[in-house]
């Protein structure tokens, strides 16, 4: 769904100025900040003017206004929250930037993600998990909501059983593993991958060893591997939290894309 900002708004306390361009950005908090100041964010209906003290506003040109997932303003990125008794949507920021009136934002359905650390010696308590914790932070930056989180050993059967049950429950339309990936005759992810997949989807692979070849000698130790099962795409990353973001950062930007077509929610390749 595509509509515009028609104006952005702020109460800063005293009174509601109109802006034509406005800075979001993130307090060491983790709440908004809108021109540096600390501001609750809404989005408001076609029309809507009531904002309370402190807290600013986009007025979009479509209503109602969207009550989950995550708005997109080129690449500014903010979740979308419950609507309250006017109608009017809190907004959480995710990534901040620049945001001008009259500009075009997307609502992105939210992609639920399963994240599962494969470790011998994390399923025994032996290792705090640090790429699972990673990985979900960059969740959010491809409009994404962690649905599901396990740690199992390096075990083939296990690592399968998990993946079908998340897949064939319908609990995620992305799983990302971590650890497993490389020459140890314990790693066995991409094998276990393998084995639950329906089809193989080797171009994310390989777009990940491309990438992290600019950065390693070493990123063709990874066997890193994906796999469409039904309706969930599965990646397996490597397992050190630097090589699992950076496998990640390859791929997700085109990964919406391919979920949504995936899944049936966009049927369109032309754009991009
Ligand atoms: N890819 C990126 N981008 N960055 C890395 O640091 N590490 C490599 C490789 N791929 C790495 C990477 C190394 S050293 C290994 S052994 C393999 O991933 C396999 O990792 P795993 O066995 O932990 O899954």
């Amino acid at each position: 769904m595509t509509m515009r900002i028609l104006e952005i708004l702020e109460h800063d306390g005293q009174s509601l100025r109109s802006h034509r361009l406005c800075l979001l950005g993130i307090t060491g908090a983790g709440e908004p900040s809108f021109n540096g100041e600390r501001r609750a964010l809404r989005l408001l209906a076609p029309g809507a003017r009531a904002l309370e003290e402190k807290s600013a506003g986009f007025v979009l040109s479509e209503s109602p206004v969207p009550t989950e997932g995550t708005l997109s303003v080129d690449d500014v990125l903010c979740g979308i929250g419950e609507a309250d008794q006017h109608g009017t949507s809190a907004l959480s920021m995710i990534r901040g930037g620049f945001v001008s009136v009259s500009r075009r934002c997307a609502v992105l359905r939210p992609i639920r993600v399963g994240i599962l650390t494969v470790s011998d010696k994390g399923s025994r308590g032996e290792r705090d998990d640090r790429s699972g914790p990673a990985l979900a932070r960059e969740v959010p930056l491809f409009g994404g909501t962690v649905t599901e989180r396990a740690t199992v050993p390096d075990d083939e059967e296990a690592i399968a059983r998990i993946l079908e049950r998340w897949c064939d429950e319908g609990r995620a339309e992305l799983i990302l593993t971590t650890g497993g990936t490389g020459f140890s005759p314990r790693d066995v992810t991409p094998e276990a991958l393998e084995r639950v997949g329906e089809r193989k989807v080797p171009g994310i692979g390989e777009a990940m060893r491309r990438a992290s070849a600019a950065i390693t000698p070493r990123a063709a130790l990874s066997r890193s591997n994906a796999v469409i099962r039904g309706k969930t795409l599965i990646i397996a990353l490597p397992g050190s939290e630097k090589g699992a973001v950076e496998c990640l950062t390859a791929v997700a930007p085109s990964l919406r894309h391919g979920i949504e077509i995936l899944c049936g929610w966009d049927g369109e390749c032309g754009n991009g």
